[in-house]
């Protein structure tokens, strides 16, 4: 059994996201190395990797028989949710980062035992501060976030994706998207996945969907999102595993299942 002690975990884990997000602040407008990944348009840079290798040096010097799922490398081959699984997306948002130097953040979140006990998602140049530890409520610098609201319509509803998804692509009918675009108030689209979360949890926004979303983007997202009644599932309607790219939908729980059914045809 891997001891798992929840407040000195949490505590670490704040002042490292925090200090993380220092480096990153104090260095925005240096020189950047970029290269590209899968293709031209997916970006990374030295950056993303100095703040993964980052945490991977503390938790493993720290904490080490835990283990760590990330985006760049750094971490472990992790194939269940045993023990304590540290998941982490040292920069969400990197096309963000690069160009406009905002409106991005880390996301960290740990898993004990399969379930997600701890998350945070910094947005590191507003320096704000999205917390949850599960069953002691969502925050946001400090300030309690409210349950969501007990009713919501999809026509009085403000969505977020990613417009790529309404044009033709491999993985869903994108004419229903068109729809579902055009049911509901409004469509939003901030470039990172994490925050996107966050603003879901805020309840300023009321429904993300995305078709390729890794556990690094959405696992700190889903604790703080479920803290306060928020809903996410893969797009098939079953749960998430955190352990694979998944098609995902996040929501109020009045609409997601609607959105569902709906407008999501996978391919
Ligand atoms: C990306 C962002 C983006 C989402 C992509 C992610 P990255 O993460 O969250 O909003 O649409 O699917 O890959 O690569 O900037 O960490
Ligand atoms: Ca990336
Ligand atoms: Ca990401
Ligand atoms: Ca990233």
């Amino acid at each position: 059994m891997v001891y798992f002690e929840k407040d000195s975990v949490y505590q670490s884990a704040r002042e490292w996201v925090l200090a993380a997000g220092e480096i990153i602040r104090s260095t925005i407008d240096d020189p950047r190395e970029v290269d590209t990944k899968k293709n031209a348009n997916d970006l990374v840079t030295e950056m993303d990797r100095k703040v993964e290798a980052y945490f991977a040096e503390k938790i493993r010097t720290t904490y080490p028989d835990h283990l760590i799922l990330s985006e760049e490398g750094f971490g472990d081959q992790v194939d269940d949710l045993k023990g304590t699984v540290w998941i982490i997306d040292p920069i969400d948002g990197t096309m963000n980062f690069v160009h406009q130097k905002r409106t991005f953040a880390i996301s960290l979140a740990i898993f004990h035992q399969g379930i997600g006990e701890i998350g945070f998602i910094y947005d590191v140049m507003a320096d704000i501060i999205y917390e949850v530890k599960k069953g002691e409520g969502a925050y946001k610098n400090g300030q309690k976030l409210a349950p969501l609201t007990d009713k919501k319509n999809l026509s009085e509803s403000i969505l977020m994706l990613n417009h790529l998804w309404c044009t033709p692509n491999d993985q869903v009918n994108h004419l229903k998207l068109g729809e579902l675009v055009r049911t509901v108030r409004g469509a939003r689209s901030y470039g990172s996945a994490a925050l996107e979360f966050a603003y879901l949890s805020e309840g300023i926004v009321d429904a993300y969907i995305s078709f390729h979303l890794q556990p690094w983007d959405y696992a700190a997202g889903v604790i703080l999102y479920e803290e306060v009644g928020g809903q996410i599932v893969q797009a098939t309607g079953e749960p998430l595993t955190y352990l694979k790219q998944e098609p995902t939908v996040a929501g109020h729980p009045n609409i997601v299942n609607q959105i569902i059914e709906d407008y999501i045809e996978l391919k």
